[in-house]
């Protein structure tokens, strides 16, 4: 059968159009073209909607042509990416805090030292999960702006100390990283079989409850002690608590991204909006799978062991504990109960539900963790009152 009007595209050459018909790039061919015709059926017809209305276009010659969407967003997508741009200049906040004393310009070369020991890139990492979060936050306050919404504006409430320590530049701060309770059920959940989302309630393999995530000032911690593997001086084994602290701090910070994106774009009317929230939460799920990994390093021998002189948290061997829900290689999400009980265990980002991991829950999570220590009330009100507009929003308005 001879086609009419192919493109010469699609691994196919266009005097060859006849001589392979089984070919897998003519199957390809033949269905994009039933694609394309479908679609130029239904823009006929008026019945597009808002699929064709804002999504990708198909031209006469059968190519998808993405168009942006125009004119104002609908209030509820205006509240998604209201809160999204918010939780991204908090992450970006605390993000700069790591890099200008552990990244690869950073400031304080034991603390450097003592994150290395996790892993030796662990200061590019971090450098470059800072310009992620960074440009998440520039990104989002701009497509806002261009569809003629009002950016967030964070600035009055960066009020919180920095760190004394040398490479922390002396600024006010979003977010505080002296004294931080990090929750680690995150550790147990993607080991489990089990889905909070189903009720279930996790405990972390051990407790962080008051520890420094970052060098607190140069008398706590010179910045230019060695580090070894294991600390032989109590300063050097409070340094390695305070960034093995941080190697949790991030897997728990970006957990909490992975849940919190698919909870809004469930939400999202807008096309556009859909993929702004998926393709950003994808880069926060991608931090987590990398932190998840470098964070066990501080309870695996070699490095396991170490306790903070100072507040007594020990990093146990979570491998001598032979169990699975420990085990620190064990990285890749276990398969869960997800959607339905009676459906087949599915291997998923989990919490996905508004309750567990939506906005309000974001926001109650770092404040659990101690991230807004300091704070004023009215930046509480501000990031409440956003958390809650985003969590209300339903699909359509
Ligand atoms: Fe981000």
């Amino acid at each position: 059968m001879k086609e009419k009007n192919l493109p010469s595209t699609v691994g196919r050459e266009s005097n060859s159009s006849d001589a392979n018909p089984s070919s897998v790039g003519d199957d390809v061919q033949r269905h994009w073209q039933g694609v394309v015709k479908r679609r130029s059926f239904l823009k006929g017809l008026g019945m597009a909607g808002v699929t064709l209305s804002a999504g990708a276009l198909l031209t006469a010659s059968g190519k998808a042509q993405d168009l942006p969407s125009k004119g104002k967003l609908s209030k509820g997508d205006a509240a998604l990416l209201r809160f999204a741009a918010a939780a991204e200049l908090i992450e970006a906040d605390l993000w700069q805090q790591y890099n200008e004393l552990g990244g690869v310009q950073g400031g304080n070369p034991a603390y450097i030292a003592a994150l290395s020991n996790l892993d030796g890139d662990m200061p590019q990492y971090i450098s470059d999960n800072t310009d992620d979060e960074l440009s998440h936050a520039a990104f989002l306050n701009a497509y806002l702006t261009s569809r003629g919404e009002e950016p967030v504006d964070l600035d009055a409430f960066r009020t919180l100390p920095s760190s004394q320590a040398s490479g922390a530049k002396d600024t006010g701060r979003l977010t505080n990283l002296l004294k931080l309770n990090v929750d680690l059920s995150w550790y147990t959940r993607y080991r489990s079989a089990k889905n909070p989302d189903f009720g279930a309630k996790l405990k972390g393999p051990f407790t962080i409850k008051g520890q420094p995530a970052i060098p607190l000032d140069d008398n706590d911690t010179p910045p230019n002690q060695p580090q070894p593997v294991p600390p032989t001086s109590p300063q050097q084994a409070r340094m390695q608590a305070i960034a093995n602290t941080a190697g949790f701090h991030f897997a728990f910070i970006e957990q909490g991204g992975a849940s919190l994106y698919p909870t809004l774009a469930f939400k999202a009317t807008d096309p556009e909006v859909l993929r702004i929230l998926i393709s950003i939460g994808g880069v926060e799920i991608d931090h987590f799978g990398l932190w998840h990994d470098k964070a066990g390093n501080a309870v695996a021998q070699p490095l396991a062991g170490v306790t903070d002189p100072e507040t007594g948290l020990t990093f146990p061997d979570l491998n001598a504990l032979n169990s699975e829900l420990d085990q620190t290689n064990l990285i890749l999400p276990e398969p869960c109960e997800f959607i339905n009980k009676s459906l087949p265990q599915c291997s998923v980002i989990r919490p996905t539900s508004t309750q567990n991991g939506g906005a309000v829950a974001t926001i109650q999570a770092f404040t659990d963790d101690l991230l807004f220590l300091g704070q004023s009330p009215a930046f509480f009100r501000l990031v409440q009152k956003l958390a809650v507009e985003a969590d209300s929003v339903r699909r359509g308005f």
